[in-house]
């Protein structure tokens, strides 16, 4: 028998990468999903937080893949089934800002974070979407986040894509990443891309410098260009684009 996890739906939550977290800990199987409709201290990348926008989707899976797999290849994937997801909960067609930011007109509208547990074969993957900006966006991050409805829309509709959106990772995150065709998903991230052709600024520990993306390889790795020929394969990190 394979044990499949249940679905745990809140109406308020810290963080439900932390609740999926202690769930894993707990032994919870694999496909174990943790949905809050807010949350209090969504957490984001390198230790930030993220500001979890009212009426967003904000969900976490229980993921125990059954072969060796990095958190960065889990989260390369997972930005494609979100663009898939949006475009089947809402029409509209997302890109991908390496490393994992997904944009809809030229705005971050989901970010996701991908966390191993530690002692456990665990890893959490969560997934923030901004449906609408009802609540508004703090000052900081109003240039660069959006939503699917930047500009509103009626209740219903937004209920209705935030159960589509729901609905549909649900199902696709149920085998993942075990039986997701790694070749195939690098080739749709590629043409997904807001990146390849485009001038960057890669933003590194020792400083920011300008550069030219030229392409996305098989490994998820950013190769830049910079003005002096010199050429790069960033593995992690971050960027800026002008869009
Ligand atoms: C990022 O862009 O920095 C990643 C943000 C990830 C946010 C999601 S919202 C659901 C899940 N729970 C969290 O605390 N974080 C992730």
């Amino acid at each position: 028998m394979i044990e499949k996890g249940g679905v745990y739906r809140y109406d308020a939550l810290a963080s439900t990468n932390e609740t999926a977290k202690e769930k894993a800990k707990n032994g919870a199987p694999r496909a174990t999903v943790i949905i809050a409709d807010s949350q209090t201290a969504g957490r984001g990348r390198r230790g930030r937080g993220f500001y979890s926008c009212e009426g967003g989707v904000f969900m976490s899976f229980v993921l125990r893949p059954r072969f060796a797999v990095t958190a960065a290849a889990i989260t390369t994937a997972a930005a494609v089934v979100v663009c898939d997801a949006v475009r089947a909960a809402a029409g509209r067609d997302c890109r991908i800002k390496w490393v994992n930011d997904v944009l809809l007109d030229g705005k971050k509208i989901c970010g996701i974070l991908t966390e191993a547990v530690p002692g456990d074969g665990a890893v959490i993957l969560g997934v923030g979407i901004n449906v609408a900006l009802d609540g508004g966006f703090p000052e900081g991050l109003r240039r660069s986040a959006g939503a699917i409805f930047p500009d509103g829309a009626d209740a219903r509709l937004k209920k209705d894509v935030k159960d589509r959106l729901i609905g549909y990772l649900i199902g696709a995150f149920a085998d993942f990443p075990d039986k997701t065709p790694y070749e195939d998903v690098m080739a749709e991230y590629r043409r997904l891309s807001a990146v390849i052709g485009r001038e960057v600024t890669v933003i590194a520990p020792a400083g920011e410098y300008a550069a030219f993306a030229e392409d996305i390889d098989g490994a998820g790795r950013l190769m830049v260009r910079t003005a002096d020929g010199t050429s790069e394969a960033l593995s992690s990190g971050e960027i800026s684009v002008r869009l």
